[in-house]
């Protein structure tokens, strides 16, 4: 368990008498808090809790009244599947445009390519824990009336040029699955959000879009955040600023490790000037990336590879009509890309090792 985590646990245990003696198990004071002290974490105005990342992103899209078919929203295919399914499940259609070849973010020049006249949003997500242009984005979206969305399921504190995600667009979604660098118990997800009518409304779409017990007035999402999550992830929270300073520095400890390699051999994913990251995964281009993995894998080194098949050639998006070839960018990234260990039960030591050990792979 990773330091800090089993102390984040025994401290909610210790709440768990009084959590149970109020019995509020869905959407209470806990709940409310969270939201607060998440929002005020991201620099934003306020936090609207779901019950997961996909949910959030869903019910951003129907703030801005995205919600059929005829509604485009234009992402990225190197994301996890659950980016593209939230716009599926809000109702409207995905576009997929390709990444830029040395970030891996999705590219505004290619968006704007590949935008219609029926682009309602672009949905940029900060992969890997790094933050997009959100200044191209903003001026993009402004440029085609298209609406701003931004997926920050894996960018938890992270800033763009020192200003919060709420300050480019009114919505970024967030997800607390257990391995993000906020991690729930369980599933759990926040919308951080820059105006109050927004948060009113994702409040109502959270919980079955009703306006009183038994009233629903818009079709909403059963997706709500409960308390005992609530109140875990507001013990994780006060550990989050040093958790990501630690995760920044293990990436700069690969980041030495690897500088004597040469960078058509191992190279890490190009990072953006302007732009924050908090390593939710540290990602390396790698030549002969399965032999490499392998190779630390019977050393003990486990890796993973996010994503290995780009959306567009995933059976649940064959709607876009997208064949192999067409999003080269991100198809040849696939075949490259390798997460190291990266978290903060990490050390040095573990670090230095992944490191000898690819030296060893390559130059050995
Ligand atoms: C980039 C990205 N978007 C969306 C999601 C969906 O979040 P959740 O699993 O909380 O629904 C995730 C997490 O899996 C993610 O990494």
């Amino acid at each position: 368990m990773r330091p800090g985590h089993t102390q984040c646990i025994e401290a909610w245990q210790r709440r768990l008498p009084e959590l149970v003696e109020r019995s509020r198990w869905i959407l209470g004071p806990e709940v409310d808090a969270f939201e607060s002290e998440f929002a005020a974490f991201c620099g934003a105005a306020r936090a609207v809790g779901t019950a997961s990342g996909t949910d959030a992103i869903t019910i951003a899209l129907w703030l801005h009244d995205i919600r059929t078919p005829e509604h485009e929203v234009i992402t990225t295919p190197l994301t996890a599947p659950f980016t593209a399914l939230a716009v599926l499940r809000a109702g409207a259609s995905v576009r997929f445009a390709d990444v830029d070849p040395d970030t891996l973010l999705l590219d505004p020049a290619r968006a704007a390519a590949a935008r219609t006249a029926n682009t309602a949003a672009f949905l940029p997500v900060h992969l890997y824990g790094q933050s997009c242009d959100l200044e191209r984005w903003q001026a993009l979206a402004g440029k085609w009336g298209a609406a701003l969305v931004q997926d920050a399921c894996q960018a938890h504190g992270a800033r763009h040029r020192g200003r919060s995600f709420n300050d480019y667009s009114p919505c970024a979604a967030y997800s607390f699955y257990p391995t993000k660098n906020l991690g729930a118990l369980g599933d759990g997800g926040a919308l951080c959000l820059a105006r109050e009518a927004d948060a009113e409304r994702a409040r109502r779409l959270r919980d079955g879009g009703r306006v009183s017990g038994h009233m629903a007035e818009i079709a909403g999402l059963n997706s709500r955040l409960d308390e005992l999550q609530a109140a875990y992830l507001r013990v994780a929270l006060a550990h989050l600023p040093e958790w990501n300073s630690r995760r920044q520095w293990l990436a700069r400890l690969y980041d030495e490790e690897l500088a004597a390699l040469p960078a058509e051999l191992i190279r890490p994913v190009g990072r953006a000037s302007g732009s924050d990251h908090v390593y939710h995964l540290y990602v390396v281009r790698a030549a002969r990336r399965e032999a490499l993995r392998q190779f630390l894998e019977s050393r003990g080194v486990m890796t993973g590879i996010h994503y290995p098949v780009p959306l567009h050639l995933q059976p649940a998006f064959a709607a876009c009509g997208l064949r192999p070839g067409d999003l080269p960018v991100a198809e040849r990234a696939a075949g490259e890309i390798l997460s190291l260990p990266m978290g903060v039960h990490l050390g040095e030591e573990e670090v230095r090792y992944t490191g000898s050990l690819i030296r060893d792979f390559y130059l050995g």
